[in-house]
């Protein structure tokens, strides 16, 4: 089916905190890209984005920082749009969920499916907190994980071994913000009967989407194979949009409800203050003839593939997303990114240590996109690709093309003779990367994409290396003259096919050749300059990276990882608690155990082991060596020497790495895991019994 426009919608991000590098290689650069193909194209298009500016993570961000949450959103939302537009986030509008329009137009579509009687009630019991007087959604809920035992896991996920979990599963759950102990307590809700709309989800994606990428779909039969369940859209919340229903007081709309309503009302927006150059809203989302193409990161898939569509089924009105190209997950040097532990490269702060370098890092993360897996960004890589890509290939053609022609056309576009064999191959070659890109974006496959534009810059830089120009001049100016043309109607070309991709440099670019515009019909011309044209002023399209910037970068990380791993120790020393007391024993079971005092005379680490220490005890009987598995808890054993400690002596000498040990010497087990070897509180004889 032809369709007549598009509209491009990418995730609104929670205004929680800061953007960061998984932003942009997930969800933003990729929509970007494929916007601003289609404009080249002349295509009609809309690109819409906002910040999502409810639910618990903008209010569990005002707990910590101690603010309102309204400031929370504030700062937020102004720095995530700042820095998109810093990176070149093309969109046409990029509004937010606490705005007036929305918050009407959410609860309007709500009032909509309710009074078509589209949800159903229910009352269960929830998680609620008796003090505090307020049912506890999925993350402000912690207890002990039932997988892995550790302490501090959401009600939602374990962090620590990434299982999804719901509540009812953490053993001894309590409240996350103050600890106290939860009951349950009864709430009504409305749902959303997902169940009613299997059979239409399962035709219309399964059976009409098989093109969808195989992550997506992939993601969407396993959710349709397990059956799927009515969904409430409501909450127990002092922050959202109220349910607008006679006695849902203290009740707000799931975020998940409202947040892709905002796709629309955003859309709304824009269109209702500018209706002469973006038309009616409507014709965006209600006719046939738009294309509606989502983008999103794979933590959103069932809710755009399957809830979201589902609201929309459920009104009536709507079209539903042709595609969802979702990308996997951008780790950052081998650690799943995360707001909350400061793992991430802050495109804030990315501005501050790299100005003007936006296009570099929209490169790296297209060359590294994670569009078939989860990816990861590295700081060397990041490096690599710019130096030995952007300045090496790209960088390096453009620039030898137009400093040849200052040094020998006066900075003119020189004139274009007689072709020969290799010129006209060398054509050949560049006029194919056209096609080869169209299908590449047209098929969301953007990290291809990209590799066939440097491509082109490798055609450029080989035909120049092969043709030198620079030896010719000194006996053939109209060879030097053609061969000069040839480049720069690449390097124009190059300034066409990294548009998308890197709009910057190719402004940049374009100034330099004195081009005022591109346009993707040009792609694969050898016209796009006239001869004598006189070119603008050159510069460095890219520049060199050096390792100190690098270092400072990988200092910086090294840095958060000890900050968190101090934090995890606090956390799990905080919320430690003794082990359950073991079964009853008797006087004459603990008699056996001969327990005695010695002063430890040395303590070495045993070579090639990690865990053992030998110990040369003073025992007040003749001495003895004991070795102990506590190495990774002394990093420095000398400071147990002239300590008093306890051990057994009466078990059994084993041998350990060809050392006999007499014995054990006893030592607490700490909280964090650490051991701390057992001592006496005064003085007393080597030898003494304990009991
Ligand atoms: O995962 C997130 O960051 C959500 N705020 C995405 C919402 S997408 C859409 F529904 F608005
Ligand atoms: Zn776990």
């Amino acid at each position: 089916m032809k369709f007549k426009r598009t509209l491009v919608t990418s995730a609104l991000p929670y205004a929680n905190g800061p953007v960061h590098i998984g932003h942009l290689a997930g969800v933003y650069v990729p929509a970007d890209i494929y916007v601003r193909y289609l404009r080249l194209r002349g295509e009609e298009v809309l690109f819409v984005g906002g910040s999502d500016e409810h639910g618990v993570p903008v209010t569990i961000r005002a707990r910590q920082e101690g603010i309102t949450v309204q400031d929370v959103v504030d700062r937020y939302h102004n720095l995530i749009k700042n820095s998109f537009g810093e990176f070149g986030i093309s969109f046409d509008v990029y509004s937010r969920t606490t705005s007036p329009i929305h918050h009407q137009f959410a609860s309007d579509y709500f009032r909509h499916l309710y009074d078509n009687g589209k949800f159903i009630q229910q009352t269960t019991e929830q998680f609620y907190d008796p003090e505090t007087q307020e049912f506890l959604t999925d993350r402000n809920i912690k207890g002990e994980c039932p997988r892995c035992h550790a302490q501090g896991a959401y009600g939602d996920q374990c962090e620590k071994c990434g299982a999804t979990l719901s509540p009812d599963e953490l053993i001894n759950p309590y409240n996350a913000v103050n600890g106290n102990p939860l009951t349950k307590k009864s709430t009504t809700h409305w749902y959303l009967p997902l169940d009613q709309y299997q059979q239409w989800l399962e035709n219309w994606i399964l059976e009409n989407h098989k093109e969808w990428r195989p992550n997506v779909y992939g993601q969407c039969k396993s959710w349709l194979d397990g059956g799927l369940k009515p969904r409430a859209v409501t909450r127990d919340l002092n922050w959202g949009i109220p349910v607008p229903v006679e006695g849902a007081d203290g009740k707000v709309l799931y975020v998940w409800f409202d947040a892709p309503i905002g796709y629309i009302s955003n859309t709304k927006e824009l269109c209702d203050a500018n209706p002469d150059k973006y038309g009616k809203w409507e014709t965006w989302w209600k006719d046939r003839d738009t294309r509606l193409v989502h983008f999103i990161g794979k933590d959103n898939i069932v809710f755009h593939c399957i809830v979201f569509p589902t609201m929309l089924k459920a009104h009536g009105d709507y079209i539903l997303p042709d595609n969802v190209p979702s990308n996997e997950f951008l780790n950052l040097e081998g650690d799943k990114i995360s707001t909350s532990r400061n793992w991430a490269v802050w495109l804030n702060e990315y501005l501050v240590d790299f100005p003007g370098k936006q296009d570099v890092l929209r490169y790296v993360l297209t060359a590294n996109a994670p569009e078939t897996k989860d990816n990861d960004f590295t700081w060397s890589d990041f490096q690599a690709r710019n130096n030995n890509e952007l300045v090496a290939i790209y960088g390096n053609f453009v620039n030898r093309a137009l400093v040849l022609t200052q040094k020998y056309f006066d900075g003119k576009v020189p004139a274009m003779g007689s072709l020969n064999d290799y010129d006209k191959a060398t054509i050949e070659e560049f006029k194919n990367v056209k096609e080869g890109l169209e299908d590449l974006l047209n098929n969301f496959r953007f990290r291809d994409a990209q590799k066939e534009a440097m491509n082109l810059a490798r055609i450029g830089n080989k035909y120049l290396a092969d043709s030198e120009p620079w030896k010719l001049a000194k006996t053939d100016m109209t060879r030097t003259a053609t061969i000069l043309n040839l480049a720069l109607q690449i390097a124009a070309n190059l300034s066409i096919a990294f548009e998308p991709f890197l709009p910057f440099s190719s402004q940049k670019l374009r100034k330099m050749l004195a081009l005022d515009h591109a346009d993707w019909s040009q792609l694969g011309s050898t016209s796009l300059l006239a001869e004598g044209q006189a070119l603008g002023e050159v510069s460095l399209l890219f520049e060199k990276i050096e390792d100190e910037a690098i270092q400072k970068q990988l200092d910086r990380l090294a840095r958060i990882k000890a900050e968190n791993e101090q934090k995890a120790k606090e956390e799990e020393m905080k919320n430690w608690h003794p082990a359950e007391i073991k079964a009853a024993t008797s006087i004459d079971d603990f008699d056996k155990m001969d327990i005695r005092v010695a002063t430890v005379l040395d303590c070495q680490p045993v070579k090639k082991s990690e865990r053992l220490l030998q110990f040369r005890l003073d025992d007040g009987m003749g001495g003895r060596t004991i070795l102990s598995g506590i190495a990774q808890s002394y990093p420095d054993p000398s400071v147990l020497i002239g300590k008093q400690v306890l051990f057994i002596a009466n078990f059994p000498p084993r041998k350990m790495m060809g050392i006999e040990s007499q014995g054990m010497i006893l030592s607490a087990v700490n909280a964090d895991g650490k051991l701390v070897v057992t001592t006496v509180s005064a003085a007393v004889k080597n030898g003494c019994s304990v009991g």
